[in-house]
């Protein structure tokens, strides 16, 4: 099986044009692919009709509630309805813009497990964490407190000095980091790579054997790009 790529789409495409993309992207997709994306909660029906039996497709949040007065929130079984697999909780763009702290974070993950919906918690460290050196210890703890009371998830490591910044982790840094990580996680819980991935470097990321796939901002947004980094984690 190929290593999971999940695009994470973040506020880009209009509904028109999310469904032209899954129109365009099942026509070439090869069923080597194992592709899942994180679009906007506005494209989630088109994906749900358009990629069953092509693609897994999520969101990129969910409501820490499960239903309620709470204007502008969509909750975790609004998001099983629409058939999501994944659901991304604790992106750093949300922890940095909208204050989430961790057990917020483990809190929004229980709720898409109630459901079915396997959570990517997205963990990394900040720049100043790296540079003194301290990311395994600052990721591990921060993985910990965002996954409490979970028992089957995905994690997303990305370093937050790689998201849009067109710098990635080396292969071999990445790969050290995802070793520290699944040596604490229940085994089979894969980890994914995010921050920075690209058609130039997916292949070398991808062959490290701790790397378990691709979390995909910016390359996921353009079908050819998308298209090459499913080809690299085909191996
Ligand atoms: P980029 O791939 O655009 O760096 O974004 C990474 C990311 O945040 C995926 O969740």
């Amino acid at each position: 099986m190929a290593k999971l790529i999940a695009g994470n789409w973040k506020m880009y495409k209009t509904p028109s044009e999310a469904k032209t993309w899954f129109q365009d992207l099942v026509k070439e997709l090869p069923s080597t692919a194992n592709a899942a994306l994180m679009v906007p909660f506005t494209a989630l029906p088109y994906a749900a009709e358009i990629l069953e039996g092509y693609a897994a497709w999520g969101a990129q949040d969910v409501s820490v509630h499960v239903e309620g007065a709470y204007t502008g929130e969509i909750s975790a079984k609004m998001l099983a309805d629409l058939g999501c697999s994944y659901c991304l909780v604790g992106h750093s763009e949300r922890r940095t813009y909208h204050g989430e702290s961790d057990s917020l974070v483990a809190q929004k993950a229980l709720r898409l497990q109630e459901v079915g919906i396997t959570p990517i918690v997205c963990v990394g460290e900040p720049l100043e964490v790296r540079e003194a050196g301290k990311q395994v210890k600052y990721t591990l703890e921060q993985l910990a407190k965002s996954t409490q009371g979970l028992d089957r998830f995905v994690v997303a490591y990305e370093p937050v000095w790689a998201i849009g910044t067109g710098k990635t982790a080396s292969s071999e840094d990445a790969n050290a980091m995802h070793q520290a990580l699944k040596e604490t996680l229940p085994g089979g819980t894969a980890v994914l790579y995010g921050g920075s991935v690209n058609p130039g470097n997916a292949s070398s990321l991808f062959a490290e054997s701790y790397i378990d796939g691709g979390l995909v901002g910016g390359a996921s947004l353009k079908i050819a790009d998308y298209l090459q980094l499913l080809a690299a984690a085909v191996g």
